[in-house]
């Protein structure tokens, strides 16, 4: 039976890139995000390749999720790679300028709705035993601090430290555990940060070269499919044309 790869956030950027990319090399796929319409297409196009299972989901509903991962159909049960890839920032300026409620979907997202694929699915990635594994999306913001990160990067902390601490608890299992942290990638996140903002969006990617949702999606496949005795801790990737800067002085 084919190895069985669950997605979220499969709607969009990453999460679209690595159902292809699984899909190239003959992984069953379960893709699932909040856009049924975006589910479907991506369903319609790959299923001639490979079987594909979507289901809505808001991962921050931990019901829904239960019900998503119990109603898993004959051949997508033994799920073998949970790319906990679904996510967002909101609000790019001061912590002071930030309204609370960003802040909460922010955690009510990265953290809780992690938490609740990762809590939904762990006993069936331990039944699979060697060679499976889960990669949560981090973020360079998870390390490196920078101005309007404030929630977004404390989320992203979180992930990297989760995911550390979940490789303690399933060693001896088989299971691995990846943070993968990734720098700037042009795909729809800064217009969901900007909350619609397309110019704001063209400008933060004009005139360099961002990671690709193909170039993270690579990465992602290359993790899941290492011999069974590896475990990648965390990758951080940025592009070349990206590092960081000075500190920041405040000055009379
Ligand atoms: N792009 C970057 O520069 C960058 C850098 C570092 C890390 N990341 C991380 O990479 C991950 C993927 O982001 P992306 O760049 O591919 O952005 P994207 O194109 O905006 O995709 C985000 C995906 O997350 C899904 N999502 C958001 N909220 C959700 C919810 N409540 N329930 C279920 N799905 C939800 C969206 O699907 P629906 O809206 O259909 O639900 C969408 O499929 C995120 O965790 C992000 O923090 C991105």
């Amino acid at each position: 039976m084919a190895d069985v790869v669950f997605i979220t956030g499969a709607t969009s950027g990453f999460g679209r890139a690595a159902a292809r990319r699984f899909a190239d090399a003959g992984w069953s796929l379960v893709i699932t995000g909040r856009r049924a319409d975006r589910l479907k297409a991506l369903a319609d196009e790959l299923s001639a390749k490979v079987p594909v299972h979507y289901a809505t989901l808001d991962v921050r509903n931990a019901d829904e999720v239960k019900a998503v991962v119990a109603a898993l159909p004959e051949g997508f049960k033994q799920v073998k790679c949970l790319l906990n890839n679904a996510g967002l920032a909101l609000s790019p300026n001061p912590a002071q300028s930030v309204e609370l409620e960003d802040w909460h979907t922010m955690i009510d997202t990265n953290v809780k709705g992690l938490v609740n694929v990762t809590h939904a699915l762990l006993h069936t990635l331990i039944e699979v035993g060697a060679g499976a594994s889960i990669i949560n999306v981090g973020s360079i913001a998870g390390q490196w601090p920078y101005p309007g990160s404030h929630v977004y990067g404390g989320t992203k902390a979180f992930v990297k430290q989760f995911s550390y601490n979940l490789r303690c608890d399933l060693l001896g299992t088989g299971v691995r555990v990846t943070d993968l942290a990734p720098g700037i990638a042009e795909t729809e996140f800064t217009l969901v940060r900007t909350k619609g903002d397309q110019a704001a969006s063209d400008r933060l990617y004009r005139g360099t070269t961002a990671l690709s949702a193909e170039d993270i999606a690579e990465q992602m496949f290359y993790i899941a499919t290492l011999p069974d005795h590896i475990c990648i801790n965390r990758v951080e990737v940025m592009p070349t044309r990206q590092a960081w800067s000075a500190f920041a002085i405040d000055r009379d």
